[in-house]
């Protein structure tokens, strides 16, 4: 797993997999082979005037540089769909969006913050993040400001 998502950002992914806290992994297989990767963590996004809602956070999507454009990806992630389902929201922040729009997630359009440890927020204006509406997602509007509690590491 951590040699797929290595061999896929080109990067020594061990610390930032050390950084999920709690991650669940969807792993697929082609022949016992591993060929494609995803996890969740949980993450408490606040959309509007909204309470946090219990969001199942997607991260280090990876197929093998080999095994890229089949559509892997995109069937991987209509299974993480369906995985996290009984979360309130989906959130991510995504680097090959087609990808995900594919799947039925959606951008986010308003102001995205962070929720900082002493109170108050931290504009990130530069990120681009997508969410994916679950059975007991809340009505919300994508335009509305979207804040997420602060983290070690990255911060979307
Ligand atoms: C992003 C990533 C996970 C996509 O995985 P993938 O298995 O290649 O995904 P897919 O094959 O479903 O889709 C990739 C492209 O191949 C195309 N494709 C899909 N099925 C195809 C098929 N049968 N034949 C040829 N091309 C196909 C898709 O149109 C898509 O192109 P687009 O996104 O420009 O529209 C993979 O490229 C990767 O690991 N990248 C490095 C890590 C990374 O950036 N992760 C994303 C973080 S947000």
């Amino acid at each position: 797993m951590l040699g797929l998502c290595s061999a896929a950002y080109e990067v020594d992914f061990a610390p930032l997999m050390e950084a999920f806290h709690e991650p669940v992994h969807l792993l697929a297989y082609d022949s016992g082979v591993l060929v494609s990767h995803a996890l969740w963590v949980t993450r408490w996004l606040q959309p509007g005037g909204l309470p946090p809602l219990r969001t199942a956070f997607v991260e280090a999507v990876a197929t093998a540089p080999m095994r890229q454009g089949e559509g892997i990806g995109t069937a991987l992630m209509r299974e993480v769909n369906h995985a996290i389902a009984t979360y309130d929201l989906g959130g991510l922040c995504p680097a090959q969006p087609g990808l995900y729009e594919r799947a039925g997630w959606e951008h986010w359009q308003g102001p995205l913050s962070i929720r900082l440890p002493a109170g108050g927020l931290l504009p990130t204006p530069q990120e681009q993040i997508m969410i994916l509406r679950l059975p007991a997602t809340p009505l919300l509007d994508p335009r509305w400001p979207l804040s997420a509690e602060w983290r070690v590491g990255e911060l979307w």
